[in-house]
């Protein structure tokens, strides 16, 4: 029941304010048709994601967790003239159908999706001397979003906005004695985020066609 009136909520809300256009609808179509797990972002956070660019001015973001692309669209969507986002995702057929999708939206030329287990390919970004990055979002595997943050602060300055999904997942986050590794890995994210002096953050609880859970953001100060 309470799902059904925030499924009913989040429809009203995207079909009022979220545009989600063709592209967008067809690269959710095909990651669903490819047997992806339906994971991405709904359209009214993927439409927040893209507000949060356009308010950060960013012109480099980095995502972890590409999936088939349906958030790095969004993104993508919000940068400027000369804009890029490099997105990383361990699964090469996820990529697959993500550079896919990203081509038929007209992105091809801004984004780049590296295929490597996120914690190599962000060694390989920091050695680069790539970053540092206006925009991060998080959203791979769970177990890993501590290190991932710790990578991701590497490759920020002041003023970097750093996203992270999925840390409440139907509010499994303050259960202390769970032993789930997206469980156990969420709880040291946002310790980790806590304790570190180089942030501001918060999160917030959602509830929409995803069901109950949330997003913490911070800012790199
Ligand atoms: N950001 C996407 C959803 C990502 S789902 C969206 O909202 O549209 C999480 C993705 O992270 C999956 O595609 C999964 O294959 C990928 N992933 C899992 N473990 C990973 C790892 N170690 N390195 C990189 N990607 C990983
Ligand atoms: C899962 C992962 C996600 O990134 C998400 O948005 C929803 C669910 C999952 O692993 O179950
Ligand atoms: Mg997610």
């Amino acid at each position: 029941m309470k799902q059904e009136l925030w499924t009913a909520v989040d429809d009203y809300i995207t079909d009022l304010l979220v545009c989600a256009d063709a592209p967008l609808q067809v690269a959710l179509e095909e990651s669903l048709k490819a047997g992806l797990p339906p994971h991405q972002v709904s359209p009214a956070q993927g439409k927040l994601l893209q507000l949060l660019v356009r308010l950060r001015e960013a012109q480099n973001i980095l995502e972890i967790g590409t999936l088939g692309g349906y958030s790095t669209i969004w993104l993508a969507r919000g940068l400027g003239e000369g804009g890029r986002v490099v997105t990383l995702e361990s699964d090469a057929g996820h990529a697959e159908i993500a550079r896919d999708n990203i081509a038929r939206s007209g992105l091809a030329g801004i984004v780049e999706v590296r295929v490597a287990p996120a914690l190599d390919a962000l060694s390989r970004l920091a050695a680069d001397g790539s970053g540092p990055f206006d925009l991060i979002f998080i959203d791979a595997d769970k177990a890993n979003s501590e290190h991932y943050l710790s990578r991701a602060l590497e490759l920020s300055a002041t003023g970097t906005v750093i996203i992270a999904d999925n840390v409440v997942r139907s509010g499994a986050v303050v259960d202390e004695t769970s032993t789930d590794p997206s469980v156990t890995g969420t709880r040291r994210f946002m310790e980790a985020l806590a304790a570190e002096p180089r942030v501001s953050a918060t999160a917030l609880q959602t509830v929409g066609a995803k069901g109950h859970d949330g997003f913490a953001l911070a800012l790199v100060l």
